[in-house]
């Protein structure tokens, strides 16, 4: 039986990567909680959803903070991959990977001075002072004097984008409220009221080069329309200032979907083979493509192994506690997302009942909901659960609340395991708290 990335094999044995994830979870290195990750198969996605872009020329700026860790990273890179980083740290993980410069470009609507400083000095001075990363994604008019300002004390030109809010309504998308980012009452983007006024700033800034046009609509994305509307938008903007500033390229932000479980009918590049249909129809096909995919290279290929606690039978109703929390996987609590649970060895004897699977954290919505699950008597050989698609905003996501320790990570390549993060150690978080 297959359940995406993991495997169920004849023996019952859970595996992700070819690997027993029974073997992982028992062995003394690891311990749990533990992310497990199948870096080959993260690698395989992007090639995938690099080949829907045939030979256009195009970025995919991997949203590093889907999952920040340096393997995954840098196996990211190795396929041809950039950024798409959110702050000053995220850039300098990005440059450590050895992604080049130019294959970064930097969103978030509140970057601070010294962000923006990083993003301008990263990489050699070019022609005219020209250098820096590929993109400071513009997300308001007010930002555009800051960075011509901090690019005049650098002495250099900064190259932006300009990140518009594609005004898509929340309710044409198929995904949860708090992470739909382009309708108008968003934080994101400038909007299109604003348009003039930030293109009117552009033009006349010496220091400040506008160099593409982008959107990010959403995230989790099952249908490709909103995704499509969003171009529209984006395409539309950029054909009509072209004449006015040399533009190298549009940028559809990222927010391809997965299967949670519940299917997911698109792949991520039918995505951008939608999005290179769009800029053909529309003579932009010119410009490069950028997007800015996060979870859909990750996502599916990480798991969260979580020992069983002990159960809780009361009259009709069944808990089962874990040891993994909601401050070790945030989603089912922050946007009530469900994640798959299954047990890593499954007995074809054992009768299953509806069972919610809580952790330890002193907080009623630290609760992963009801699944099927064996009972978890004493002695069984029910010890083990792995949380399924948990690759992206898990670990990153992860917080030391209640004196928890930062899970453990595992990553895998070919089939071993080629690096462990161990848990971070319960005195190192008494340490920092009572730091002089
Ligand atoms: N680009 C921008 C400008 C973004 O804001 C985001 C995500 C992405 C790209 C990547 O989106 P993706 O391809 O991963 O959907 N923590 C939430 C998701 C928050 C997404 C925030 N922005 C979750 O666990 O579902």
């Amino acid at each position: 039986m297959v359940l995406q990335s993991v495997v169920r094999r004849s023996d019952g044995v859970l595996a992700l990567g070819g690997l027993s994830l029974v073997d992982i979870a028992r062995d003394a290195r690891v311990g749990t909680p533990a992310y497990i990750y199948d870096v080959d198969a993260m690698m395989s996605e992007a090639r995938e959803l690099k080949s829907g872009f045939d030979d256009a020329s195009h970025l995919v700026a991997y949203a590093v903070k889907a999952n920040s860790a340096g393997p995954i990273v840098k196996a990211l890179a190795a396929e041809g991959c950039g950024a798409d980083v959110v702050s000053g740290a995220e850039l300098r993980l990005a440059l450590r990977c050895g992604i080049s410069p130019e294959c970064i470009v930097f969103s978030g609507v509140a970057k601070g001075d010294d962000e923006l400083d990083l993003a301008i000095m990263a990489g050699a001075a070019g022609d005219g002072g020209r250098g820096g990363i590929a993109a400071i994604q513009v997300e308001s008019v007010e930002e555009i004097p800051r960075i011509e300002a901090r690019a005049a004390a650098s002495g250099r030109v900064a190259r932006v984008s300009l990140r518009i809010n594609p005004a898509i309504d929340i309710g044409d998308l198929d995904t949860h409220s708090y992470i739909a980012t382009g309708h108008d009452e968003a934080k994101f983007g400038v909007p299109r009221t604003s348009l003039e006024d930030a293109l009117a700033l552009l033009v006349s800034s010496r220091h400040v080069r506008l160099v593409g046009v982008g959107a990010h609509v959403g995230s989790q994305l099952t249908a490709v329309d909103g995704y499509v509307a969003s171009a529209r938008a984006v395409f539309t903007i950029a054909r009509a200032i072209r004449a006015r500033f040399p533009l190298a390229f549009v940028d559809g932000g990222g927010g391809f979907g997965i299967d949670y479980g519940d299917g997911c009918p698109v792949r991520p590049a039918d995505f951008i083979r939608a999005a290179r249909a769009l800029q053909r129809e529309m003579t932009v096909d010119d410009l490069a493509l950028f997007c800015e995919p996060g979870r859909c290279l990750v996502g599916a290929h990480g798991v969260l192994l979580a020992k069983v606690v002990q159960q809780k039978v009361a009259s009709a109703r069944r808990w089962l506690m874990i040891d993994a929390g909601m401050n070790d996987l945030m989603r089912p609590a922050l946007y009530q997302a469900r994640h798959r649970i299954v047990p890593l060895l499954a007995r074809a004897e054992a009768g299953l009942h509806a069972t919610r699977v809580v952790g330890p954290v002193c907080e009623s919505s630290d609760d992963f909901g009801v699944h099927d699950l064996p009972p978890a008597e004493p002695g069984s050989d029910f010890r083990e659960v792995a949380i399924l698609d948990v690759g992206a905003y898990g670990f990153a996501m992860a917080s030391r609340y209640n004196g928890r320790a930062l899970p453990a990570e595992v990553f895998l390549r070919g089939g071993a395991i080629i690096k462990v993060n161990a848990r971070s150690a319960a005195e190192d978080w008494v340490t920092d708290r009572l730091r002089d």
